[in-house]
């Protein structure tokens, strides 16, 4: 139980100051619960609460857990520079509540994208202990042959990597595409294994990450859904 203060709910939810927020109750603007009220300073049970900002309602969440299905040419990295960011999906309240991509998808790979404001959860799902794997669809430029994903599942040497770097699973999925598992996160890592096997990775989709599937969640791409303490549960390392 969590008795807060409604301009100090508003704020935390993202949608401005504490000043701003206190404004826009007191405008009439926000209600709680189904009712308009004016007082900011007054305080009520955030869990589970339903608001409504200019009749947009919302549910309070402490921290917001979000799978995103992500197209390509946006970015991940926060100060996007030749593409826009991912966080441009999202309302924009995500932002001021200060939700991050859990790691990185380079700005032409596709698929299944995690994004979060709760920094232990970030820290530990892109943390390098933590064995989740993930899937990928790669479409290459050669053909998919027996060799290649020998290679993939023998283990190829990246350049600036210690030892070599072995895909989980690895199968031919048809003559120019594969599925390929991760345990790590190596920067552009299908994409420099695939060309240290002697092919070239056309496009690349993440389809899945531990037991989470992006097929599952029904989004198109550009669409993204809260995810469920049952669905947070798939992300779990065996
Ligand atoms: N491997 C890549 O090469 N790129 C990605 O975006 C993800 C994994």
């Amino acid at each position: 139980m969590s008795k807060l203060t409604l301009d100090r709910i508003l704020q935390s939810q993202g949608f401005g100051t504490r000043k701003w927020c206190a404004e826009l109750i007191a405008d009439g603007e926000v209600a709680f619960n189904g009712k308009v009220v004016r007082d900011s300073r007054a305080a009520i049970e955030a869990d589970g609460l339903e608001f409504a900002v200019y009749g947009e309602v919302w549910t309070y969440r402490e921290h917001v857990y979000i799978a995103l299905n992500k197209p390509a040419n946006f970015e991940c990295s926060r100060k996007a520079s030749h593409h826009p960011g991912v966080l441009t999906l999202l309302p924009e309240q995500f932002t001021r509540r200060d939700v991050q991509p859990v790691g990185r998808l380079d700005h032409d790979t596709t698929g299944l994208l995690l994004m979060s404001d709760d920094g232990p959860f970030i820290h530990k799902q892109s943390s390098p202990k933590h064995h989740v794997p993930k899937v990928y669809v790669a479409t290459t430029q050669e053909p998919v042959t027996p060799e290649l994903v020998a290679k993939l599942l023998a283990g190829v040497k990246l350049h600036d990597e210690p030892g070599s770097l072995a895909a989980v699973t690895c199968r031919r999925v048809d003559t120019h595409r594969l599925e390929i598992v991760l345990e790590q996160g190596k920067y552009h890592q299908v994409k420099r294994m695939l060309a240290a096997a002697d092919n070239h990775c056309v496009a690349l989709r993440r389809s899945q990450i531990g037991m989470l599937k992006l097929d599952e969640l029904g989004l198109a791409e550009g669409e993204w859904c809260y995810l469920d303490a049952a669905q947070l549960a798939l992300l779990k390392p065996d």
